[in-house]
Formats: C-alpha cells, sequence, structure tokens
C-alpha cells in the first residue's frame, strides 16, 4: 500500500496536495507518508503474529527522527550500523535495549557508547571484531551480549552491490566456521552469548532465498539454543518493494494504461510470511527482522522541478533541480525508479508521450534519474515527483558540486510538517578552515 494518489490530476501524498507542499518548502524536497510507513510496520507485524517477533527497523534505511519516533512509538526496535545511528534512535526517544548494532567494522568509541546505552545486542561479525568486543567491555566491566553473523552462502538475486550471504562477501561467518567461534565466544569472561544473526542482502524479490536461507541456519540455531540459551534469531532485513508508480483515481489515467511495467516483481508481504513463518515457529525462539526498504521505501518521494528542456540532434532531456547528490541510486545500482508529473495533464494532452532522458545539474554523464523513458510530455517548471525514494535516497544524499541538501517533509492525514530544513550555501562551508 502507498499513499500517493491523483485527485482531480493532482498529485496527493495523503491528503496533501504536493504540488503546494513544493511551493511551501521549495525543491528538490523528499516528501515521506506517515501513514504509509505505519500501515506497513502494522501489516509486517501482523503476517508475523503466530512468532514471538520484534520488528528492528533499519535505520540506515532513512534516518531522520521523525520517522525513528513515529516507529518507535509504533513498537518497533532498531537495527543500527554506528554510533551515529545509535545517537539519533535516542534522541527520537527509541530504546537502546531494543537496538541490534550491525556492522564489520565498529569502533572502540562506537562500542564503548553501546555498550554504556546498553544496547539488545552486537552482531558480530569476525574474530577479531569479537577480540575487540571483549577486550573493551573487560576495561568497563560489563558483559557484552553477542550474536554472531553467519553467512549461510545463499544468492539472494539482487544487485551485486546489495547481495551480502555469500562467502565471498565481507559480511558474517561461514556456517562451518561457527561452532568454533562459538566456542570462543563461550570461554570469555565479559561475552555473554544472546542470539544468531544473518542478512542476505536487500531488495530481494522472491521468497525462495530467505526460506534456503533459514533452512541452512535452523539446526545451528537448534544447536545454540540447547548448547548456550539464546534468546533470538534474527533473519535481517532486504525484503524488496515493486518500485511503484503513483496511483490513479479521476484524470491522468495514462498511468494506467500505458505506463512502463513496474520494476520488480509481485512479491508480497504473504508470500514472505507463507515461505518463513512456519520454519521458524517451529524453533521456538524470539525472531528478529531488520527491513528497512519495506517500511519506508513507497513512501517517500522526491519531488523536483523542471528547469530546462533541452532538446539536441539526438535525444531530449528534462534538466531537473535534483541531482544524483540527491538520490544517487539509479546512477549506483541502475535503480529504475518512476517519474511522475505532480499535475497530470488533460487526457488528450496525456496521450501524447515522448522518450526522454531525466536528468540532474551534476556535472556528471551518471548523473540522471530516468534514460529514454517514455513519459507524457514534459514542460519547463512542471513539477516532477521520483517514486519509491524512501529508503537509500536521503541516507546517501551528499553535498557534492556544493549543493546544499535537499530538505525533508512529513505528511499525516491532511497535515504536512517540515523535518528537516533544506541546508545552505552557509552550511556548506561551515565548520570548514580556511589557514594552515
Ligand atoms: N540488516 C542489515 C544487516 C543490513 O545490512 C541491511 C541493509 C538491512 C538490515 C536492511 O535491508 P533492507 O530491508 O532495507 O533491504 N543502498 C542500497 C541498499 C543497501 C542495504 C544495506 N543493508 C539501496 O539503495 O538499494
Amino acid at each position: 500500500m502507498h499513499s500517493f494518489r491523483y485527485r482531480d490530476g493532482k498529485l496527493h501524498c495523503e491528503d496533501v496536495d504536493l504540488a503546494r507542499v513544493a511551493e511551501k518548502f521549495g525543491t528538490p524536497l523528499y516528501v515521506y507518508s506517515a501513514g504509509t510507513i505505519l500501515d506497513h510496520y502494522t501489516r509486517l507485524d501482523a503476517a508475523l503474529a503466530l512468532l514471538d517477533h520484534v520488528i528492528c527497523y533499519a535505520v540506515k534505511a532513512n534516518s531522520n527522527r521523525a520517522i525513528l519516533k513515529l516507529l518507535a512509538h509504533a513498537g518497533a526496535g532498531f537495527d543500527i550500523v554506528s554510533g551515529g545511528e545509535l545517537y539519533r534512535v535516542i534522541a527520537a526517544g527509541g530504546d537502546p535495549a531494543r537496538c541490534t548494532f550491525a556492522g564489520v567494522g565498529k569502533s572502540r568509541e562506537e562500542i564503548e557508547f553501546a555498550l554504556e546505552q546498553g544496547v539488545y545486542s552486537f552482531n558480530v561479525e569476525s574474530e577479531v571484531e569479537l577480540e575487540s568486543i571483549d577486550r573493551i567491555a573487560s576495561a568497563k566491566n560489563l558483559r557484552a551480549p553477542i550474536a554472531l553473523r553467519a553467512n549461510p552462502d545463499v544468492d539472494p538475486h539482487t544487485h551485486e552491490y546489495v547481495s551480502t550471504g555469500s562467502r565471498e562477501n565481507k559480511f558474517g561467518i561461514a556456517l562451518d566456521e561457527l561452532p568454533a567461534v562459538y566456542e570462543r565466544a563461550a570461554k570469555m569472561l565479559n561475552i555473554e552469548i544472546v542470539g544468531v544473526q544473518m542478512h542476505i542482502g536487500s531488495q530481494i524479490t522472491e521468497a525462495e532465498p530467505f526460506a534456503s536461507a533459514i533452512k541452512k541456519v535452523a539446526p545451528i540455531v537448534r544447536k545454540l539454543k540447547s548448547k548456550y540459551g539464546i534468546k533470538f534469531f534474527s533473519i535481517g532485513g532486504g525484503m524488496g518493494i515493486i518500485y511503484l508508480r503513483a496511483l490513479e483515481s479521476g484524470s491522468g489515467k495514462w498511468w494506467h494504461d500505458h505506463g512502463p511495467a513496474c520494476a520488480g516483481s509481485a512479491f508480497s508481504i504473504r508470500d514472505y510470511a507463507e515461505a518463513i513463518v512456519p520454519p521458524l515457529r517451529e524453533l521456538g525462539i524470539r525472531i528478529l527482522v531488520e527491513p528497512g526498504r519495506f517500511l519506508v521505501g513507497n513512501a517517500g518521494v522526491l519531488l523536483t522541478r523542471v528547469h530546462y528542456i533541452k532538446q539536441t540532434a539526438e535525444k531530449k532531456f528534462a534538466i531537473v533541480d535534483a541531482g544524483m547528490n540527491d538520490l544517487i541510486r539509479p546512477a549506483l545500482y541502475q535503480s529504475y525508479h518512476e517519474i511522475v508529473p505532480c499535475r497530470a495533464s488533460a487526457a488528450a494532452d496525456a496521450k501524447r508521450t515522448q522518450e526522454i532522458d531525466i536528468v540532474g545539474p551534476v556535472c556528471e554523464s551518471g548523473d540522471f534519474f530516468a534514460l529514454d523513458r517514455e513519459m507524457p510530455e514534459v514542460h519547463e517548471g512542471d513539477l516532477l515527483a521520483i517514486m519509491s525514494a524512501g529508503a537509500y535516497g536521503f541516507m546517501m544524499a551528499s553535498n557534492y558540486n556544493s549543493r546544499p541538501f535537499p530538505a525533508e517533509a512529513l505528511v499525516h492525514g491532511d497535515k504536512v510538517s517540515l523535518i528537516r530544513e533544506r541546508q545552505t550555501w552557509e552550511d556548506l562551508v561551515r565548520g570548514e578552515i580556511e589557514s594552515l
């Protein structure tokens, strides 16, 4: 479900007209739907109802405090990968005791902070990291709760940059090495074994890789439960989304009749639950899931305005005011994002389509949002919505080309609030030191 719909030809987020939001806060602008995020959370929660489970939202997908607060209120725990993310969760009113701390390269400072705050578990990715956590905990006279990250060596059939669960990846510990590392952990005085974790990749659009990873790790979970009394099995995140287009109601019907096929597959929360719940239930242990994209991906859009239409002998370009520095996913992963006009043209006009590249102002040919995309005619000054930009959008933004970070807004029902101010040029140089 998502809450981006045309009403009388005007693209709305819940009950708010997006063109008005753009007028109010300027562009480029990320806009998120609180209702969509909560709907996704509730549906996942319901799908896992037969399990003793905790949904630990993967903060890296979108860490704006307003979103963390929303999810904390809904009952979520958090999957964090840095001291900064833990700091944010606490600042948003989240409970450190519901946080799992993942990542292959935790620093001493981060480990100390997480120990002081009392995180639920450190998800440990190597024996050297385990030793380091033991030493740091010993210096503090504390015991660190840990889960080892298992690398089940399954192919999640996703983009190679976001595939993490096979042997060549830097992540986790191979299944045949895992028992020995647990034995070492059991001998460490400042380590408490509390669980086992895995995460095989992101934007996975079929249930099968999840099921086969669970099948491979389940016998180990059973042994760890009887040997060390572990409390949980975290199966990671990675549920893929369909990179959706805005839905029609009334005019702007063009998108239904002629829109390009949605990227992604028909993977649904039901398929996911049917594949994973029965085998997990048999384990009789608390299950943690770490979804990021599933909760927030289709809950956000990036609004951008067309600066110029440039026609060359070869091609037509719409040059928009957002760039790869604002949303890098198309450039980095060749990912598909639906792009729709915020004002659907009158039916006759809308039927005139064109092939166009939607590009940003950054000085790189990789600065594009769509190539040779068939769209209704786009004009200078038009406001466009780049769909499904709620996850790994703002989070991966940079100041490249000295472009300030965009603003972010959150819609709930008929209300919209600014949840991050747009950076200014002064912000860009703040903290820089000119002289030697
Ligand atoms: N747990 C762990 C240990 C992870 O590394 C990740 C994501 C997640 C959970 C959440 O995965 P999700 O449910 O969101 O798929 N920037 C890329 C995605 C990178 C994902 C990194 N790890 C993108 O824009 O597609």
